[in-house]
């Protein structure tokens, strides 16, 4: 499957590797109000990282949010980056904006998450960032209190990529977490190498979408990306009803109702008025607990399928198991009901087989 793509992703790399030289001089040409014209005394850099982290180091794990936004104005979108930093003020993150139509089609997103990764590889370890957060500018950030280091893999966990799933379990590119290491731009060189011809085309009609989640879904890249649920940091906005909790981090005004617009400027309106009715301390929400239980759930499951390798040999209720849950680990994990059951079948198959 890749033997193919060889010239052609070096193609593509190059155009990418341009594209960033031109990117890079654009931005530098351009004013924009972002994080980089915040003080950093005031950017509160002690302040993120360790909070929530209960695991793990307590240094600070260092973030930056990454978005698109060009074409006409739109001071809509503008309110939902301004979100945005506030945020990035509050936890000490950093945020990159692309500014400018890098390219005609839909590769704008993983091309310029691309150039990011490679600017940030560049840089010595401790001033690189960690983790890349892409967010859709019609996400905005609700809850100010909610930190993003929250969501991030515990240093045991060999994963990559965050990602979140819609309704019919196609991945949704809203937010996503990605690593800054070398498997990430192997990652976003496949994604940009998938033919145009061969990109799915699926009711989400977001073909940069496709490409990203054919590549995710791969053999050779599935086993260091994760799902969270997405209600966590990408709940829609969808039938003019917020899907997430209260005190929910963001959220994602997506454009089923026909009413993204109408809908997006009540939430603006909403979380910049003096009493945010979003806004609640990070320990009155359930995340600290549901996040925590996430990855007891993946632990647990790597234990328990470890013991199975072991005894799996001709027992097959312990072998068809034992494959069930290794298919919700690699696809599943957002989702805890199957992932429980899972994890208890072949619990019993193990137990009762002994
Ligand atoms: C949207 O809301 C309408 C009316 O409240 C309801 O009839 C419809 O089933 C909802 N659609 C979805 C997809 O939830
Ligand atoms: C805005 O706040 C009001 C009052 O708290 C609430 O009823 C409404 O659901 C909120 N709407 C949005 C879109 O956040």
């Amino acid at each position: 499957m890749y033997g193919g793509a060889g010239a052609q992703c070096r193609l593509i790399l190059l155009v990418v590797l341009i594209s960033l030289g031109v990117v890079t001089l654009l931005q530098s040409l351009q004013t924009t109000h972002s994080i980089h014209d915040i003080p950093l005394s005031i950017r509160g850099h002690k302040f993120g990282g360790a909070v929530g982290r209960k695991h793990g180091s307590a240094q600070a794990i260092r973030i930056k949010k990454v978005t698109a936004l060009f074409g006409e104005p739109n001071y809509l979108y503008e309110g939902a980056i301004a979100t945005h930093e506030r945020h990035n003020a509050l936890h000490g993150y950093q945020m990159q904006v692309l500014r400018q139509r890098i390219h005609a089609s839909f590769l704008a997103k993983p091309a310029y998450l691309m150039s990011v990764l490679v600017e940030e590889l560049n840089k010595p370890w401790d001033e690189r960032m960690q983790w890349l957060a892409w967010v859709d500018p019609d996400t905005l950030v609700l809850n100010q209190q909610v930190p993003l280091e929250l969501f991030v893999p515990p240093l045991e966990e060999e994963i990559n990529l965050i990602a979140t799933h819609d309704d019919n379990g196609y991945f949704n590119g809203g937010v996503f977490f990605l690593r800054v290491d070398t498997w990430s731009l192997e990652f976003l060189i496949q994604v940009l190498a998938v033919p145009l011809t061969d990109r799915k085309h699926h009711v989400s009609l977001n073909k940069d979408h496709a490409a990203l989640e054919q590549i995710m879904e791969s053999q050779r890249f599935r086993n260091r990306v994760t799902y969270q649920p997405r209600i966590w940091y990408n709940a829609f906005d969808s039938n003019k009803t917020y899907e997430g909790e209260a005190g929910g981090l963001m959220v994602h005004l997506l454009d089923l109702g026909g009413d993204k617009w109408a809908r997006m400027d009540k939430y603006l309106g909403n979380v910049t008025s003096k009493v945010n009715p979003h806004e609640l301390p990070l320990e009155q929400t359930p995340y600290e607990e549901q996040v925590q239980a996430f990855w007891k759930r993946m632990r647990d499951s790597r234990r328990i399928l470890k013991e199975a390798r072991e005894k799996e040999k001709g027992h097959d209720a312990i072998k068809e198991s034992a494959r069930r849950l290794r298919f919700a680990l690699e696809f599943e994990t957002d989702n805890e009901v199957v992932m429980r059951g899972a994890y208890d079948r072949l619990l019993n198959a193990l137990y009762e087989n002994k």
